[in-house]
Order: structure tokens, then sequence, then C-alpha cells
């Protein structure tokens, strides 16, 4: 694999293509970064050994909603404009205010530490590197305030989950609240474990050098035993309704982000109950395994919320021009989970920031190839149903 060396994006001014965003070669050529997410994966998993990697690339039951959400997004097609007089491409946007380079965000994902001896501050520094926001999950390895401290003023949003114990709940979200965090990602697609088959084969737990610092309460020793879906039985609460997303809200000033949701109804019920933005989002096909792919429900989840809040979706996210198709459908951002894990692993602050810019750089050709100037430009005429692929809502 080639990571090309990630610069930082405030020097894309000076000897970039405007377009891309790539460097120029001594002629004056433009260079593609050559990355396959494929050898990035094979180098990351030879680093880090199976049972990481049984934790890392797992999905449900047989995994078919994994493979899907890959191949899902070839459900829709891109449909350029001509003659639309770009010469630069600007990827910059806001999320929930947050000023961000990118609409590309890193996902949490939990144990981090089984990546890279730096964690989650690793990844939080090479997507600082990028400007991109990083959403740090409460089982990470590293304390959320360790994370703060290694990238100073980046954009960062915690994600939560609420716990049986729920002092433990709303001292998480007063230290992400007094540490920098711009926002509580309430995940609410696990009131239990999915079936993790690789996990259970592969007696994938947290070794003994790691901890869970952000929950406390026995979560790192239920972890050392009994592994992450352990955790999840043992310690999460199962019966959530959308109250407790006003719950949340009410004890910090911090905006809640629901990740999760993959219905129009329920979408509208989190919005009703107070939530600022969603995450359309099947957990990466870890919790239930027949689901839909996130590809085919987008459209109907920004449908139904019509503006009231930001939509954003993940699943499946390896190549730019399907972030275009999710962000021309009407994500506003979306978010990378295992690529970002492969990164991490295989070059650690500097590997999260390559990645973020090969997805830049890819992001303003297609877009530019589009017809699109900025991510606001990117519309629904830019996508059509792919032949054969029904625009029925799945009703
Ligand atoms: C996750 N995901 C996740 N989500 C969350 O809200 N809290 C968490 O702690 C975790 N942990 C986690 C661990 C691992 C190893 C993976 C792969 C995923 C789900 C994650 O945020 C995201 O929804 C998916 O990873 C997106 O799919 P892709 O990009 O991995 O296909
Ligand atoms: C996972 C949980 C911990 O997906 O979120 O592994």
């Amino acid at each position: 694999m080639r990571l090309v060396p990630a610069h930082p994006a405030s020097t894309d001014d000076t000897g970039h293509n405007p377009v891309t965003g790539e460097p120029h070669a001594a002629g004056g050529t433009p260079l593609a970064i050559d990355l396959s997410l494929e050898d990035l994966e094979r180098e990351a998993r030879h680093v880090i050994g199976e049972m990481a990697y049984a934790y890392y690339a797992g999905g449900a039951e047989d995994e078919r909603l994994l493979e899907e959400n890959v191949t899902a997004w070839a459900h829709w097609q891109l449909h350029p404009k001509v003659l639309a007089g770009i010469s630069a491409v600007d990827l910059g946007t806001t999320l929930l205010g947050t000023a961000v380079s990118s609409p590309v965000a890193i996902a949490p994902t939990a144990i981090q530490g089984l990546a890279h001896v730096d964690g989650e501050v690793a990844t939080a520094r090479g997507a600082a590197a990028r400007g991109a926001l990083m959403v740090l999950s409460s089982l990470a390895t590293c304390s959320l305030e360790e994370v703060a401290a290694g990238a100073p003023g980046a954009p960062r949003w915690m994600q939560v989950y609420i716990l049986r114990d729920r002092a433990r709940t709303v001292d998480l979200a007063q230290r992400a609240a007094a540490h920098g965090y711009g926002a509580l990602v309430l995940t609410v697609d696990a009131p239990v474990a999915g079936l993790r088959l690789r996990e259970l084969r592969g007696g994938v737990h947290l070794p003994h050098d790691l901890a869970l610092p952000n929950l406390a309460g026995d979560s790192t020793e239920s972890a050392h035993e009994g592994g992450f879906m352990a955790v999840v039985t043992r310690e999460f609460e199962p019966a959530l309704t959308p109250d407790d997303i006003g719950w949340l809200a009410g004890l910090t000033s911090l905006p809640v982000v629901v990740k999760g949701v993959q219905r129009a109804d329920d979408a509208v019920r989190c919005v009703d109950a107070g939530a600022a933005a969603l995450v359309v989002s099947n957990h990466g096909a870890r919790q239930l395994s027949d689901a839909p792919p996130t590809a085919d429900i987008l459209c109907e989840v920004v449908d139904a919320v019509a503006g009231r809040a930001e939509v954003y979706v993940d699943g499946g996210l390896r190549r730019a021009p399907d972030v275009v198709k999710a962000l021309a459908l009407g994500a506003r951002a979306v978010l990378v989970g295992r690529p970002s894990l492969w990164a991490l692993a295989a070059g650690g602050a500097d590997g999260v920031a390559s990645l973020l810019q090969w997805y830049e750089s890819e992001l303003r050709r297609t877009m530019a190839l589009c017809g699109a100037a900025t991510v606001s430009q990117l519309e629904r005429s830019l996508v059509r149903r792919a032949p054969g692929w029904s625009l029925d809502h799945g009703t």
C-alpha cells in the first residue's frame, strides 16, 4: 500500500490542483492519491492480529448486511451536469455549527487500543490534521480527557450509550461538555448485542493492558472477562424511549445526535423529542442482520425529517462517488468506521490523516466531474436509481 504523506488542509492553496487538491508533480501533472482500501485492510490485519481483526471486521449473524452496506450504494448512479464553470471545489461545511473541512467524519468505533498503541488519541490527531470531525466512542480505550488534550481545538463529538446505571451516563455527558466536545451522539440501536459470531468464536475480549476509562463502573472488568457483547448486555439500558433523548439533552447544553435510526417514523419521533441531528445507520451491520443497507433508506429518512434536523449516514462508504451519492440524497455528512481502523492500525495518526486526504481528493475529483463546486450544490438531480432498482420506500 502507498500512503501518501498527509499535508495539512491549509497548504492546499499552494502547489496543489485546486479542483482535486492533489499535489502537483514536478512537471505540473496532478498526481492521484493511490490508496487501496483492500490493501490497507490486509496490512492492518497483519499488524493487529486475528483477534482484533475479528472484532473490527465482523458483523452480526451471517454477515450478509456487511457486504450489502457496501454494494447497495451501486443502487444509485451519479447523473452529472456539464459546462458548470467550475475552477475549484470547496469541501468545507458545518455540522451543527461545527466548521469542518470535509463532509467525511470519523465514526465512533470502540477499543482503538487494539489497533494502535496510541489508540483514539492517534485517530484524533489524524482527524485534526485534516480538520475533520471525530466522534469518540464511549467504549474508547483512551479517556475523553486524553483525546481532548491530544488534539486541542479540533472538532470532536462524544458518542454515548445510556447505561442502566444512569449516574455514569450523567458523569460521561458532563465530562464531555467540560472538555470541548460539541455534541452528544446517542446510539440507540443496541438494546441488546447483535449476535457477533466472529467475536464469540474468536474469543474476543479486552486485553489486560487496556481499560475503558470513559465508562467507569465494572465495564473494564466485564470486557476483560466476557468481551464486548457482555458489556452491552450487562450495562446498557435496553428499554430506551424518545423521552430519553430529552433526558440526555437536559444534562448539558450540548445538542443530541441520535445514531442508529432506520425508519421515517422513528426519525420524526426523534426530532419531535429534541434530536438536533440523526445518523442513518445499522451500526456497520453489527446489530440486526437482516435490516436494509443504509443506501436504501437514507432518502426516506431525509424526506421525513424535511430539514428539521441534520441527517448523516454511515455504512459501507468506501468510495468517493458513494459519498457524493449520499450527500446528493440529502445527507449533510457521512461517517466512516472500519476504513479509519485500518488506517490507524497501518499508519497511526498519519495513516488516518492520509485516509481522510484520499477521501477529500477523490471527492473533489468526483464533484468536479458531477458539476458541483460546493457540498451545498450536491442535490437530488445528481443521483438516479440504477436500472433495476425501484424507488419504492420499502413499505
Ligand atoms: C462500531 N460502531 C460503533 N458505534 C457506536 O455508536 N459506538 C461504538 O462504540 C461503536 N463501536 C464500533 C466498533 C467497531 C469495531 C465497528 C466496526 C463499528 C459502529 C460505527 O460507528 C459505524 O456505525 C459503522 O462502523 C459504519 O460502518 P462502516 O463504515 O464500518 O461500514
Ligand atoms: C460494537 C459496540 C461496542 O459495535 O458498539 O462493538
